[in-house]
Formats: C-alpha cells, sequence, structure tokens
C-alpha cells in the first residue's frame, strides 16, 4: 500500500511538468516496437499466398506452423526477455532484441528451404515477445507518469498501424509475388530501433535498482523538466525496489483474484478469434473465390478499420471509460462473428458476389468491435491492475498467456476450418465471444478515475 501512494504522489508532483523532448523520443521508441510487433505478426497473412511459389504446395499444417511458430518464439521471449531486462537493463536487452529483430527477418527473407523460415519465424517470434514485454516496461520506467497511460495506449495503436503497413505492403507486392522482400523489409524499422535506442539513456528505475544511484541521477536530468525533485524520485524508487514481490507473491488472495482477471482478459483476447482474422483473412478469402489482389485489398481496409476504430479507442478511453468500451466491443464481436458464420452457412464455402460484400461488412464489424475494446482496453488494464511492486511479473504473466492463447487459436485454426467447416469455426468464436461478454459483465470494475490502491479494493471483492 505505502508504494501505491507514493505512486500516486509522484503523478500529482509531475501533472504540471511539460512534456519534454525526451518524451518524444520514448514514444517514438514506443512506436517502432509496437510497429515491429505489428508488422512481424500481420505480414504473413499475405506471405502466405506465395510461399508455394518458391517451396511448392504446402499443406494446412504446414501453413498454420509458419503462422503460428512465432508465436512459441514470442511465448519464450516474453519470458526470457523479463528476466535479461532485469539481469543486464533494458537498454542492452532492447538493443539485443532489435539485433535479433534484423538477423530473423533477414534470415526469413533469404530462407533456402521450408524448414529454415520455420526457425527464422521462431527466432523473429522471440524479438516480437521480448519487445512485446521490455519495450512498455522501459517506456513506464522513463516517462513521467502523467503520460504513462497514454502511452500504453500508443503502444496499441503502433502495432494497429504496424499490422496495416504489413498489408499495404503485402498488397503493393503482390503482382511481383515477392513474399521475401515482405518479410525483409522489417529489417528497416529494426534497425532503426537499434540505432534509436543507441542514443537513449538506461531506465533511472533499474539503475538505482542496481545501486547506479549516480547514473540515475544523471538520466533523470535529462528526462525530467529542469525543476523536477529527481532526489525525490530516487527516494522513491528506492523504497519500492525495496518492497519489490516475488512470482510466489502473485498467489496472495487479492493478487491471485487480479491475476486471473487479467490472464483471463488475455485468453479471451485471443479466443475470440482476432488472428485467425489479421494473419489468415486473405487466405480465407482467396478459398471463398477472390483473386489474390482483392482478398489483399480487403484486407487493407480491414486493417485501416483496425487503426481508425483504435483512434477512436484512444480518444474514448478515458472519457466514457474501459468497461463501457470493453463491452460494446465485445458485443459487436458476437454481432460480427454471428453474422459471417451465417453467410457461410447460407451461401456455402464458397461465396457468391453479395455474400461475399456482407461477410467483408461483418468481417469490418468484428475488427472495428475489437480495435475499440479488446484491444486496447486488455494491455491498460493489466498495467493498471496491479500494485506497482508486483506490476512487472503479473504483466509478463499475462503477456505470456496473450501469447500461448494466440499460438493455440493459431496452430488450430486452418484445421478446425477442414474439421468444422468455416461457419462452424466461427459460430464458435461468436460462442466464446458470448462467454467472454458475461464474464467482463461480472468480473471487469471500471477503473476509470479510480487509484490503484482503488483498483485494488474493487478486484479483491
Ligand atoms: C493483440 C494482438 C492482435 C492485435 C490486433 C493486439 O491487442 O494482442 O494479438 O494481433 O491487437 O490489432
Amino acid at each position: 500500500m505505502k508504494d501505491l501512494i507514493q505512486n500516486d504522489t509522484s503523478a500529482s508532483t509531475a501533472a504540471d511538468e511539460p512534456i519534454g523532448q525526451a518524451v518524444v523520443f520514448t514514444s517514438a521508441i514506443t512506436a517502432l516496437g509496437g510497429l515491429l510487433f505489428g508488422y512481424d505478426t500481420g505480414v504473413v497473412s499475405g506471405a502466405l499466398l506465395f510461399l508455394h511459389t518458391s517451396f511448392g504446395n504446402l499443406s494446412s499444417f504446414e501453413l498454420e506452423l509458419v503462422t503460428s511458430v512465432l508465436l512459441i518464439g514470442a511465448a519464450v521471449g516474453a519470458f526470457g526477455a523479463g528476466r535479461l531486462a532485469d539481469l543486464i537493463g533494458r537498454r542492452p536487452t532492447i538493443l539485443i532484441t532489435a539485433v535479433v529483430f534484423t538477423a530473423g527477418v533477414l534470415g526469413a527473407a533469404f530462407a533456402p528451404v521450408f524448414a529454415f523460415l520455420i526457425v527464422m519465424r521462431f527466432v523473429i517470434g522471440l524479438a516480437v515477445g521480448s519487445s512485446s514485454m521490455v519495450v512498455p516496461l522501459y517506456i513506464g520506467e522513463v516517462a513521467p507518469p502523467r503520460v504513462r497511460g497514454a502511452l500504453v495506449s500508443f503502444n496499441q495503436l503502433a502495432i494497429t498501424m504496424g499490422i496495416l503497413v504489413s498489408y499495404l505492403v503485402d498488397y503493393g507486392l503482390s503482382s511481383s509475388e515477392n513474399w521475401r522482400l515482405m518479410f525483409g523489409l522489417a529489417a528497416i524499422p529494426a534497425i532503426l530501433l537499434f540505432v534509436g535506442m543507441l542514443t537513449q539513456a538506461e531506465s533511472p528505475a533499474w539503475l538505482v535498482r542496481a545501486k547506479r544511484e549516480d547514473d540515475a541521477r544523471r538520466v533523470l536530468k535529462r528526462v525530467r523538466s529542469k525543476d523536477h525533485d529527481v532526489d525525490g524520485e530516487i527516494a522513491e524508487i528506492r523504497s519500492v525496489a525495496s518492497s519489490e514481490g516475488s512470482y510466489r507473491d502473485l498467489l496472495e488472495p487479492a493478487i491471485r483474484r487480479a491475476l486471473i482477471v487479467g490472464i483471463a482478459l488475455a485468453v479471451f483476447q485471443q479466443i475470440t478469434g482476432i488472428n485467425t482474422v489479421i494473419y489468415y483473412a486473405p487466405t480465407l478469402l482467396h478459398d471463398a473465390g477472390f483473386g489474390n489482389s482483392a482478398a489483399l485489398l480487403a484486407n487493407v481496409g480491414n486493417g485501416i478499420v483496425n487503426v481508425g476504430m483504435t483512434i477512436v479507442a484512444i480518444w474514448l478511453i478515458d472519457r466514457v471509460g474501459r468497461r463501457v468500451l470493453l463491452l460494446t466491443g465485445t458485443s459487436g464481436m458476437v454481432v460480427g462473428l454471428t453474422t459471417i458464420a451465417l453467410v457461410f452457412l447460407i451461401g456455402g464455402d464458397h461465396l457468391s458476389t453479395p455474400g461475399a460484400v456482407i461477410a467483408i461488412l461483418a468481417l469490418a464489424i468484428y475488427t472495428g468491435s475489437f480495435a475499440i475494446g479488446l484491444g486496447p482496453v486488455f494491455w491498460l488494464l493489466i498495467s493498471e491492475f496491479y500494485p506497482l511492486r508486483i506490476r512487472g511479473k503479473a504483466m509478463s504473466v499475462a503477456t505470456i498467456a496473450n501469447w500461448s492463447a494466440n499460438f493455440v487459436v493459431t496452430i488450430s485454426f486452418l484445421t478446425l476450418l477442414n474439421a468444422i467447416s468455416n461457419a462452424g469455426t466461427f459460430f464458435l468464436f461468436a460462442f466464446l465471444s458470448l462467454v467472454a461478454l458475461w464474464y467482463f459483465n461480472r468480473n471487469i470494475p471500471e477503473t476509470k478515475n479510480l487509484s490503484l490502491q482503488e483498483i485494488e479494493v474493487q478486484l479483491a471483492k
């Protein structure tokens, strides 16, 4: 509780500080981390259509594997990077992540055989998982408290932009069928992340924990405004660090409950099917009778809806609150998914023109509803739910749960389509979204305008 109060105090003293240049750079780093996350996960959707030009016909399982092996890498990366960041610092961990990113995407781009591509997608996954964990951690520690929340949502916007950019690249390269360049272009933001990070300082919080307070003081003077109480902030970090919890503390009753809610949000975010659409929509549309370019163009439209509605969500999230957005968004997902399922049920797996138009509109309703609710709200809530002393560990558990659930859905989706048909699969996602809605309605408190301490009380009820 002490740390919560101290955290709130720091928020109020920082409230009058101008947002300095340092924050602009920090935001740029967030943008690159999110962009890479989005690009590397989204790009495969288009690349899948052309892998056969180099490797011959691939089975559904092989396509699932090349898509989802990245996600196993991400779960491992999120776990390993959290530890590495504690051990050697946030800055070197992000630098290593950028190097792994670059090596992975170049390896994928030049893959001589399919098995090599699989290994490289795993390597890219390590970097995606690592950055999904360490970049927000770093931002949270370097940014002034006042802008932390905004930066968390900004991260989700960067993810959706990365996905959109990957769709545009996929569409632009579709006539040349150049899947290698689709993968390889991600080297550009990865190199930018490396160079950008070289100009950044280590997180002051980590420096204090590593007993390097003079360095921490120097960094804080650089990243805070002139009249900021640097020694006060250092004392605060020191006292929080001394009460730091262990993984075992996650099992204390009050925290355990919040942890279960965080894991449930993570799992629901994935088992309601978002990434089957993000990764496989072109494959699905192609099988439903679209040409490759038309399928990729429809995908671009979906990517624009995703970005657009994320912007709306960021605008609304502190006004109408997280709970309203979550419940409205999840209801919209049920509507979109049920419509898609009905289109396939009535029209069969090969769609006529009117069927295809309705399917695309329903896809947009579904993606837009995710983008206004479960997309940003999950990442925001897991950064708000936990007391500071345990936050890093709890967030890493939720992040790993998110990547693992993503893996399970992605590895089984094409097989599921074959086994229970398109209609059956989307009815299943619609049903799971309904369960999610019921669960959220019962268990998710409104956290808008609540102090962290009040959130804890709400969750313990
Ligand atoms: C999810 C990703 C998903 C993305 C789509 C994120 O919140 O964690 O799995 O691909 O949203 O925009």
